[in-house]
């Protein structure tokens, strides 16, 4: 059995590298669906048919647990999956199989708190001591889910999403790190006039994002922290495993990567990030 990792294309290859390195013998399977990539532009029914069928993809390879390694496919589908599909797709397939987001894990690392905890709602007024900015794609910025659940959890926490239209697919398209900076500041300062200051921290909300997180870094003023996604799936993923040990992925230390795109090798900006070619199969 295998850990599956899906997402529309290269972003997830961020949390996969980090989840080797936390289980390196286990064995993985990813799936970018580049034929479809990017996610963040499509309405919300498309991107739950999408999500459905890479994991089902993924579970066809082996997979018994999919991590979501996708913003907008964890903020838009991952809920309608778990609820309408997953429970009926379990008992045809006749065996444990299961689907994990990655907005839990980041909104735990943000607030400090497990999911579980809501903060108790009081009247009186609370001073927002903290604010955290989230770049991410339209459709994640959309749902809303940043600001809902923090603010379930942290109430003296204020969010502000910056739907970064575009900068998924440039990444996806190897683009120059010339135009991604010009993007990414021009992001940056849309965010800090809306929010009337830099925010004191953010969330890089796509994952698409962290093959150039140097570039965000040189945008956004010295030494503000970035509350990073791929090590909290994989503190989340350690978590669960503990847990469910039934899911337990493989020994077999397999890597294989799929896309429904071309196969083949990816841009120079992804093999700079991944520090050698990475060649994928068609799914
Ligand atoms: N990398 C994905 C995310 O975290 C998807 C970006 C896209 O396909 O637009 O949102």
């Amino acid at each position: 059995m295998a850990i599956g990792v899906f997402d529309s294309g290269v972003g997830g290859l961020t949390v996969h590298r980090t989840l080797v390195e936390r289980f390196p013998t286990a064995d993985f399977v990813y799936l970018a669906d580049q034929a479809r990539a990017p996610y963040g532009g499509r309405a919300g029914e498309e991107i739950v048919d999408l999500t459905r069928a890479g994991c089902e993809r993924l579970f066809e390879a082996g997979a018994n647990v999919v991590v979501l390694a996708c913003n907008t496919a964890s903020a838009v589908a991952l809920r309608r999956l778990q609820q309408t599909w997953l429970p009926g797709y379990r008992k045809q397939l006749g065996r444990p199989v299961n689907v994990l987001g990655i907005i839990v894990p980041t909104i735990e690392a943000a607030t400090g708190l497990p999911w579980e905890h809501e903060a108790e709602r009081r009247g009186d007024k609370i001073e927002k001591l903290d604010v955290i900015g989230v770049f991410c794609t339209v459709a994640t910025a959309g749902s809303r889910v940043y600001e809902i659940e923090i603010d379930k959890r942290r109430q003296d926490l204020a969010v502000f999403s910056e739907a970064c239209s575009g900068l998924a697919g440039m990444i996806e398209q190897g683009a120059s790190r010339e135009d991604l900076r010009a993007l990414i500041q021009s992001h940056a300062d849309a965010l800090k006039t809306r929010i009337g200051r830099w925010p004191d921290r953010a969330i890089l909300g796509c994952t698409h994002y962290e093959i150039v997180a140097d570039l965000f870094r040189e945008v956004l003023p010295p030494g503000t922290p970035l509350i990073g996604q791929p090590e909290a799936v994989a503190d989340a993923l350690s978590r669960y495993f503990e847990r469910h040990p039934e899911y337990g992925p493989g020994q077999g230390g397999a890597r294989r990567f799929l896309t429904t795109g071309l196969p083949g090798h990816q841009s120079g900006l992804v093999e700079t990030f991944w520090g050698e070619a990475v060649k994928f199969e068609a799914a």
